[in-house]
């Protein structure tokens, strides 16, 4: 068996890369633009594995798609590559329109092709996973349902629109060209190896380096926070037994405030390496907010736990707690990815927003 992955060089695009190559007798084809976000030392020892294949392919651009699919011959295909932060997106959207809306399009007419000259048992077997964010959904409010497969589109983020796009092509493909695909729509991961402009790494870093801890707003809005590992289990279950052109919601089971998790965070820091100038929820600021920031994320998670048995088995408070010792243990990691691009966007980001 072997499954092209898209992004493989991303936070939870290595680990799932990480996870086929180590526990699953497959080859990966792993297929990624290398953009300030993907990073080769996230896949470890997968580098030197021959289960392991890398392409350093941009999904915008069709022709290598066409000879990576040509050359390779992919049994399934995992799609993970695109750009992720919603405050880059609100900064800068023209590449999430490239690279989530354009780079899918390339990829399902690519597969396409492909698929429609393959022989009888290797069209069967043949699908695209589509993977997506429960951003697509919009925001809820306090007291309102969890979003199930059934709730409409409405994103707010030029990111989260770019994704919603992204899953209309998709379904669009399934439905007029019949290209068999399955999407799944994850809530916020967290875990090793994320790139530290998302909000739990960034604390982390930001309070051992004794700098504020910026929270948008008053910290109210609410995530639904997911270990990185629950995910790529999920992925492997959805792509191995998800049903054609259906969609499944994955969440952690686990609403938290944001004020809720740099607190927690700050408390495993105190345990783990206090500071002798005192406890790290001193550095919290509150500082401008994010336009257009949902309050509340929340997952049904009914559909993958019925059908296809799946569950988080990591709790919040030992995934962030092995999430906080890792980022401590791996230093010379956080410095190699935090290259002079990485602080241009820091200073773009933060510099604007002052204290509120
Ligand atoms: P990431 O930003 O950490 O990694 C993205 C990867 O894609 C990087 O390796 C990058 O080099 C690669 N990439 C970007 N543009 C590319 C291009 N044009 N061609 C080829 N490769 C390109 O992202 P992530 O957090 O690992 O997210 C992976 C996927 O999961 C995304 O599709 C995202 O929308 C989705 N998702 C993320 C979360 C989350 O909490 N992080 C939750 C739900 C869904
Ligand atoms: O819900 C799934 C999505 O989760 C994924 O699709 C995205 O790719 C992923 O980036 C994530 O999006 P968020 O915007 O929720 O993640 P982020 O880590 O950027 O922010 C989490 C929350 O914390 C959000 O409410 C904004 C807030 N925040 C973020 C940063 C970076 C702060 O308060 N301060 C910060 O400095």
């Amino acid at each position: 068996m072997k499954v092209l992955v898209t992004g493989g060089l991303g936070f939870i695009g290595s680990e799932l890369v990480r996870q086929l190559v180590g526990q699953h007798p497959m080859t990966v084809l792993n297929v990624d633009a290398l953009t300030y976000a993907g990073n080769m030392d996230s896949i470890g020892g997968c580098r030197s594995s021959r289960r392991h294949v890398f392409e350093h392919v941009d999904i915008r651009n069709r022709a290598a798609l066409e000879r990576v699919f040509r050359e390779h011959r992919p049994d399934k295909v995992m799609h993970l590559a695109a750009e992720s932060h919603v405050d880059r997106s609100i900064s800068d959207p023209e590449v999430f329109i490239d690279t989530n809306v354009k780079g899918t399009h390339n990829l399902l007419e690519v597969a396409r092709e492909y698929w429609a000259g393959l022989a009888n048992e290797a069209k069967e077997r043949f699908r695209v996973h589509h993977v997506s964010t429960d951003e697509v959904y919009g925001e809820l409010g306090p007291e309102d349902p969890a979003f199930t497969e059934e709730t409409p589109y409405a994103p707010s983020s030029p990111y989260s629109a770019s994704k919603a796009a992204s899953d209309h092509l998709v379904r669009a493909w399934h439905r007029t060209y019949g290209l068999p695909v399955v999407i799944s729509n994850c809530s916020n991961n967290y875990g090793p190896y994320q790139f530290p402009e998302k909000l739990i790494p960034l604390m982390i870093l930001n309070a051992v380096e004794g700098k504020p801890l910026p929270v948008y707003g008053r910290g109210e809005n609410i995530r639904d926070w997911l270990y990185v590992e629950d995910h790529a289990r999920a992925l492997r279950h959805v792509l191995e037994h998800g049903g054609d052109g259906r969609t499944y919601n994955i969440g952690g089971r686990c609403e938290r405030t944001n004020l809720e998790v740099v607190r927690s965070v700050c408390a495993i820091l105190d345990e783990l390496k206090p500071d002798p100038e005192g406890p790290y929820e001193r550095l919290i600021r509150f500082v401008a907010d994010r336009p257009g920031h949902d309050r509340r994320y929340a997952i049904d998670d009914t559909r993958i736990a019925t059908e296809l048995g799946w569950q988080p088995q990591e709790t919040f408070e030992s995934g962030l707690r092995k999430t906080v010792q890792w980022y401590l243990d791996n230093t010379e990691w956080v410095e190699r990815v935090r290259s002079g691009a990485y602080r241009d966007w820091i200073k773009t980001n933060y510099g604007m927003r002052g204290e509120s």
